[in-house]
């Protein structure tokens, strides 16, 4: 099945999903003649009804769909992230010529994207792996897109690309990220931020609800508010339409008869495992995977809740004084949760050579993805200010903003803890806070016991070198009780000579 445009398209599509196919219409009516190919005649159909009167073609033969492109041809892949990638790589090669381009525009794992690189490069063809952000209505009207890789096939499709994107200020939501998977680094960094702030919201739904005993009608004003303020932002926008929402044929909301058990498809993991990796602390984010894990236990959590007890009540707090604190405590922690994030890509940036511009990134998230919100003109001004800023806490306008901020954080915390009302990305945010703002953390304590129980060896202040300790009262003999310094850093080296 096909439906053909009056010139040959210069773009393809494989994957008609609605991302692909609102990608395809939105190219259309900025006048690019396109294509696009899908087993799933009914996809063809939707595409051909959407795209009536407009340049898209429609094909389920992969054959015909790659031999009608324009040459050099461009094919960009946007199916679900894993072995279907490998497979439509497969599929696609012996029908392309050198010189052409094939882009994945899904939520690679950045991994799979440097391998992927590397083996479609050396078969004579180019490749970049870019993320896409910003669901059904970004790509149809205007998604924020992170390229990397290959830069010459970007400079190929960069018209096509600034056209589509949403734009802020005059300015096109793409730029060219870095080299290798940087791209897809960043896609799934920006996913790690979705999922902290998503987390926070929840949180504070539950504040919200459980805390201060509000209703759906209160709860859906206060956000509201709080989006037509200094808390502006994609994720409020839609949370507040979502507290205005009724189940079809109700009068109550469709949000009341939706399980509270979070899935995911994995960005937000990859995000805590590279940072654990990179061993650089993301603590919001990696809350935010933890509890959407969590709550998948229902029946568990339904038998503790009947073991222990409910796990809150009311909040014994005036409310209108405590939404003013609730208010700073989201911006603090939604702060540190942009803040792990950016500290994250600074350091990838460093790690795998990625070159990565920091404003730039802030400067393209600001419009048409997922995490946009009012707050990343302050992230621009940051890095654009100090490019090579290690952490955003560091800025000076962010330091005032948040020394602002963070008593409502201390107050709503306590008062949640106090009640036993759980908000861990709430407190992982504090705590990473207080954490990085003291100079001498206990951490000499983990030293010590490593040392004890393992002779993993610790450092001293004030004197270069790398020790090791008999600390257990049966070796008593002077020679063991002695400092001993050993030869390098690292796990279980044999001390080599008395510290005197
Ligand atoms: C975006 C989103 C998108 C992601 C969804 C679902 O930027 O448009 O990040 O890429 O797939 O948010 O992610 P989860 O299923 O993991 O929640």
């Amino acid at each position: 099945m096909s439906v053909t445009p009056a010139s040959k398209p210069s773009f393809g599509m494989i994957g008609l999903g609605t991302m692909g196919r609102n990608l395809l219409l939105n190219m259309a009516d900025h006048g690019f003649s396109v294509a696009g190919y899908d087993k799933d005649a009914a996809k063809i159909a939707l595409l051909a009804k959407e795209g009536a009167g407009k340049p898209v073609a429609g094909f389920t033969d992969l054959a015909t769909f790659v031999s009608g492109l324009q040459t050099p041809r461009a094919v960009m892949m946007l199916v679900p992230a894993g072995p279907i990638v490998d497979s439509v790589i497969a599929e696609l090669q012996p029908l392309l010529a050198p010189g052409d381009i094939i882009i994945d525009g899904g939520n690679s794992h950045f991994t799979d994207t440097e391998r992927r690189a590397k083996a479609v490069e050396a078969a004579g063809f180019h490749f970049f792996g870019m993320g896409v952000s910003g669901g059904e209505e970004g790509a149809r009207f205007g998604p924020s897109m992170m390229p990397g890789g290959d830069k010459e096939a970007y400079r190929v499709m960069q018209p096509l690309f600034e056209a589509i994107a949403a734009q802020v200020e005059g300015q096109p939501c793409v730029t060219y990220i870095g080299p290798g998977a940087a791209g897809h680094f960043v896609k799934m960094v920006h996913n790690g931020i979705e999922y902290g702030l998503m987390q926070l919201i929840a949180e504070t739904y539950a504040v919200l609800k459980t805390g201060l005993g509000m209703d759906n009608a209160a709860i859906g004003q206060v956000f509201t508010q709080w989006n037509e303020g200094r808390l502006q932002s994609f994720l409020l926008d839609i949370t507040k339409d979502i507290f205005g929402f009724m189940a079809p044929g109700t009068n109550h909301l469709l949000l009341d008869d939706i399980k509270d058990e979070a899935r995911s498809k994995g960005t937000g993991k990859w995000t805590s495992q590279v940072a654990m990796d990179l061993e650089l602390p993301v603590p919001t984010i990696d809350t935010a995977v933890a509890l959407r894990d969590l709550s998948k236990y229902k029946a568990l959590r339904e038998q503790l809740a009947g073991l222990y007890g409910p796990a809150a009540g009311k909040l014994p707090v005036e409310r209108g004084a405590f939404l003013g604190q609730l208010e700073q405590a989201f911006y603090f922690s939604m702060v540190i949760t942009y803040a792990q994030g950016m500290q994250l890509l600074s350091k990838a940036s460093t790690d795998f050579s990625y070159e990565l511009n920091l404003a730039d990134i802030a400067k393209i998230w600001r419009g048409g993805c997922i995490i946009r919100s009012g707050f990343l003109g302050e992230i621009f001004n940051a890095y654009q200010h100090t490019p090579g800023l290690a952490h955003l806490l560091l800025d000076e306008q962010v330091q005032q903003l948040v020394n602002e901020a963070v008593p409502g954080s201390r107050a709503v915390v306590a008062a949640a803890a106090t009640a036993g009302l759980a908000l861990p990305g709430y407190m992982a945010s504090l705590s990473y806070f207080d954490t990085f703002r003291t100079a001498r953390m206990p951490s000499n304590l983990i030293q010590a016991q490593r040392d004890y129980f393992g002779a993993h060896t610790y450092e001293l202040i004030g004197k270069e070198g790398v020790f090791h300790t008999q600390w257990t009262p049966e070796h008593e003999d002077a020679a063991n009780k002695q400092q001993v310094q050993v030869q390098e850093h690292g796990a279980d080296k044999e001390p080599v000579k008395p510290n005197s």
